[in-house]
């Protein structure tokens, strides 16, 4: 986080990268965004899961199911519960602990033929780290992939196929290209739950690292970037100031008006999220929308 957020606010334009929202107050305003009518991806991508679990359970056939950034559990039980035949461990990956332990808790005494092995880590970084026995199916859900920039994207993708063996499977929640009134509204939702989930970084790092931010000095905005075909959030500087970060010894200005770049959700193309794959070495098996055709959930193998 230090190297992270001292890279991020030297740069220019200034940037903080999005792991550091999920606090426990900025994973409870992201719950609280999956349940606003203008945020769909949630909706759909459930929808998506429940229409295709069986036949995910059927084509992968997998005994370990490894989630990346573990979710709130609900897309988690429609897995396990398609799964149950050949089933026997659920491997939860995140970054935050506190809520690792709480939802691997839950799951654990709902399913008792399934071990839970909850592994705290930052799966950009610990990949290799992570159980590779079994047949695994990958969960990678969300459409969080949606937060690397492509060369990111396409580096993970790589090394996450680079600890697969030839009978593992990947599962990939991805948003989809469509109208922009819709794609910045569910970023810029009418009550300002957004606003506050964006600003909460501030607080973490005040908090982490000692710094002073006035988080209600900072406006919420949400892009849509049709060259990048991104929603970018950023957070404006209402004011002229310097902000003390005491935890890294730095001091940086902000200009009145100036926006820091704080998260990027890439939207795809079925065929670039085709591409992509086939350039980590992943073939796909199967790409699933919804009836509205929002989002999407990609099944791929080693090729
Ligand atoms: C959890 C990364 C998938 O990009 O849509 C929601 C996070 N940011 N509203 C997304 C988020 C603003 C979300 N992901």
């Amino acid at each position: 986080m230090r190297l992270d957020v001292r890279a991020g606010l030297t740069s220019t334009p200034k940037t903080l990268p999005p792991k550091y929202f999920y606090d426990e107050r900025g994973s409870a305003l992201f719950e609280e965004i999956t349940r606003l009518e203008e945020y769909y991806p949630t909706r759909r991508e459930r929808e998506i899961l429940t229409a295709r679990a069986p036949e995910i359970a059927a084509i992968t056939g997998a005994d370990t199911l490894l989630e990346l950034g573990a979710g709130s559990g609900e897309k988690t039980r429609l897995l396990l519960d398609a799964l149950h035949a050949t089933l026997n461990t659920y491997v939860p990956v995140d970054v935050s602990g506190d809520f690792l332990a709480e939802a691997a808790g839950q799951i654990a005494a709902d399913h008792p033929g399934v071990t839970v092995r909850a592994v705290v880590a930052d799966y950009e970084r610990h990949l290799h780290l992570l159980p590779s026995t079994g047949r695994r199916l990958i969960a990678f859900l969300g459409g969080t992939i949606g937060n690397m920039p492509p060369s990111t994207r396409i580096g993970f993708l790589g090394a996450l196929r680079a600890t697969m063996n030839d009978d593992d499977a990947l599962l990939l929640g991805a948003d989809l290209v469509k109208d922009e009134d819709r794609l910045v509204r569910a970023y810029d939702d009418a009550r300002g739950v957004t606003a506050e989930f964006n600003r909460n970084v501030l607080h973490v790092i005040n908090r982490d690292l000692d710094a002073d931010f006035d988080p209600s000095a900072f406006e919420h905005v949400a892009r849509w970037n049709a060259a990048e075909e991104w929603i970018e959030m950023r957070l404006r500087s209402t004011r002229d100031r310097d902000v003390h970060v005491k935890g890294l010894d730095l001091e940086v200005h902000f200009a009145e008006g100036e926006e820091m770049r704080t998260e990027i959700s890439s939207k795809f193309r079925p065929e670039r999220l085709e591409a992509e794959l086939g350039a980590a070495g992943l073939k796909l098996a199967e790409l699933w929308t919804d009836q509205a055709g929002d989002f999407s959930l990609s099944l791929a193998r080693p090729a």
